[in-house]
C-alpha cells in the first residue's frame, strides 16, 4: 500500500444559495494519477481550490498527510507538500522564464526576505531552476521573457513553478486548456515524466488525454462525486455516460 497523502472528507461549499460541492470525500495515495472530470460548472475548480486552500469550504476537512490543514493557509499547505497550476494562466509576462522557476526555489528556500538581486548569489538554485527547465524541454528558452513562448510552453512553465516546490501532491487545473492541439505532444511528455512517487491529480476535458493518463477516475457532477474508478469502469459507467461522456 502507498501513502496516503492527501483526503478530502465531506467538504461542502455553498456561495448563497448554490451548493457548489457536496461532501466530495477522495483519497489520493503517492503515485496515483488521478483524473477528476465532469460538466462545466460541477465545482472541479472550486474542490481543488477548496484542497489548495484558496477558497474556504463550508464544512468538511482537508488532509495532507495525516495533518488536518482545512484551516491551514496556502503557503503552509505549500510546505507540507502541496503544488497546485491553475486553470488560467498566472505567470508574470515580462520576468525571463529562468527567473520565474529561481523565485519559486527562492520561496521554497524561504530567502523570499532577500534582495531580489541576490537571487545571483545562489548558484545552485540557478543551476536546479535550469535544469527543471530542461527536463520539461524549455532549457533553450531560459533566458527569454515568458511572454516571448508559445502558450503550451507557458503552461509548461507553470508545471516547473510547481515542480520547483518538491511537492508531494501536484494539483492541475486543465493543463492543456488553451493549448494549440500541435503543441499538446510536450505537455504529455512532461506528464509522463512526472516522478513516480508523486500524487497527481488532474482536471481535464480533453478525455484521449483523460483515459491516457489516468489510472482513476472521479467524476463530478452538480458537485457531487457520482462515480469513482479505473478508467475501464468509468468509460462503462451508464450512469457517467449520461451525465458527462454522452452516449
Ligand atoms: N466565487 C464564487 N461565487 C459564486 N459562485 C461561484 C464562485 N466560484 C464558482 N462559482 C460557481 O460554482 C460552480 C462551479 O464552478 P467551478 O469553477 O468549480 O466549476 P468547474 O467544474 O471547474 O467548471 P469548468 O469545467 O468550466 O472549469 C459554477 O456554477 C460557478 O459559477
Ligand atoms: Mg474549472
Amino acid at each position: 500500500m502507498s501513502a496516503l497523502l492527501l483526503e478530502t472528507r465531506e467538504l461542502d461549499k455553498h456561495y448563497g444559495g448554490l451548493h457548489v460541492t457536496r461532501k466530495v470525500s477522495l483519497q489520493l495515495h503517492a503515485g496515483d494519477r488521478l483524473a477528476l472530470i465532469g460538466p462545466n460548472g460541477a465545482g472541479k475548480t472550486t474542490l481543488v481550490n477548496q484542497i489548495s486552500g484558496t477558497v474556504a469550504p463550508s464544512s468538511g476537512s482537508v488532509w495532507l498527510a495525516g495533518e488536518d490543514v482545512t484551516r491551514r493557509s496556502q503557503a503552509q499547505r505549500v510546505r507540507a507538500g502541496l503544488a497546485r497550476t491553475f486553470q488560467i494562466t498566472t505567470l508574470a509576462p515580462h520576468l525571463p522564464v529562468q527567473r520565474q522557476v529561481e523565485l519559486a526555489l527562492f520561496e521554497r528556500e524561504g530567502l523570499t526576505h532577500r534582495a531580489w538581486r541576490s537571487i545571483d548569489g545562489y548558484p545552485v538554485l540557478a543551476a536546479e531552476a535550469h535544469s527543471l527547465l530542461r527536463d520539461l524541454g524549455l532549457g533553450e528558452h531560459a533566458g527569454w521573457p515568458t511572454e516571448r513562448l508559445a502558450y503550451g510552453e507557458q503552461r509548461l512553465v507553470e508545471m516547473a513553478l510547481a515542480l520547483a516546490l518538491r511537492p508531494k501532491v501536484l494539483l492541475l487545473d486543465e493543463p492543456m486548456a488553451g493549448v494549440p492541439q500541435g503543441d499538446g505532444a510536450r505537455l504529455l511528455t512532461a506528464l509522463d515524466a512526472l516522478p513516480d512517487d508523486l500524487a497527481v491529480l488532474i482536471i481535464e476535458h480533453d478525455m484521449d488525454l483523460v483515459f491516457r493518463l489516468a489510472r482513476r477516475i472521479v467524476v463530478l457532477a452538480e458537485g457531487a462525486v457520482i462515480a469513482d474508478g479505473t478508467p475501464d469502469a468509468i468509460r462503462n459507467d451508464p450512469v457517467v455516460r449520461g451525465a458527462y461522456l454522452g452516449g
